[in-house]
């Protein structure tokens, strides 16, 4: 057995230990969004839950965990600290159901917001009709070449945490991909003490971890903070903005 089938196996026993993904205090139904991940973490899937999440949920909110119908408080937070200093094009990773691409919309932004599962982003286009931001599918494992050193902006929110390690160190790469010289990495996560063991999802991650986005893909730390409570009530989150250094 491989090493990454064997801690999905075993991160699975984390699904059954209470999974907090969501923003706020909304009640939400974990069952089904636990079974699925379960099943596909069993056969070494780290990734078609998503999809079939979405596709069961068949619009009803209260089964997908992390839907919380509102941006990320840090990322208001971070967004109006920077303000000024972010320029567009913007572009949301994992966009889930898309409020975070909204809110950058709101602020001028001209946004794409991209997730692996096409149910997501018909949900998306439902949910925002009118709206300016440019959602399509793709997998950050393999970012469509039109984006690549594109965006001036990059947001990534619970996304990294929401795969196995093993996934996400193969995502780190690609994610500084998209970002155009001189452009900014927004990065929003669960903290992972170095030595702690995680069952997920989700797996928060070390900031040693994170660093990685410096030291292997030629990124450097502008903002590297801890928030005890992740501006919500859930459990502390890094707080990050890295950038590509300009040309
Ligand atoms: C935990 S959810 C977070 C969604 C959103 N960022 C939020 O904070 O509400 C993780 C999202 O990442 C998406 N995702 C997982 N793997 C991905 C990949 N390889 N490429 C793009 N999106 C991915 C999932 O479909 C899901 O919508």
């Amino acid at each position: 057995m491989h090493c990454h089938d064997r801690k999905m196996r075993e991160s699975v026993q984390g699904l059954a230990a209470g999974w907090i993904y969501n923003r706020g205090m909304q009640d939400k139904d974990r069952r089904l969004s636990q079974q699925l991940a379960r099943e596909h973490l069993e056969r070494g899937d780290g990734q078609g839950w998503f999809e079939e999440l979405y596709r069961q949920a068949a619009g009803d909110l209260s089964v997908v965990p992390w839907a919380d119908m509102q941006p990320h408080p840090l990322l208001l937070e971070l967004l109006d600290q920077l303000e000024g200093r972010l320029n567009g094009p913007a572009v949301v990773v994992g966009c889930g159901l898309g409020d975070d691409a909204e809110e950058l919309a709101r602020r001028g932004y001209s946004v794409t917001a991209f997730d692996l599962a096409p149910t997501a982003i018909e949900w998306c286009r439902k949910r925002w009709p009118e709206s300016r931001v440019s959602y399509r599918q793709a997998d950050l494992l393999d970012p469509p070449a039109d984006m690549l050193g594109r965006f001036s902006t990059v947001v990534e929110i619970h996304t990294l945490q929401a795969v196995p390690e093993e996934l996400r160190r193969r995502m780190l790469a690609p994610l500084a991909s998209l970002l155009a010289p001189g452009g900014r990495l927004l990065l929003i996560c669960r903290v992972r003490e170095e030595d702690e063991e995680i069952d997920g999802p989700p797996w928060a991650l070390s900031r040693s971890e994170l660093e990685l986005l410096c030291t292997q893909c030629g990124l450097e730390t502008e903002l590297f903070e801890y928030h005890a409570t992740g501006g919500e009530t859930g459990s502390p989150r890094w707080f990050c903005v890295f950038r590509r250094p300009p040309a």
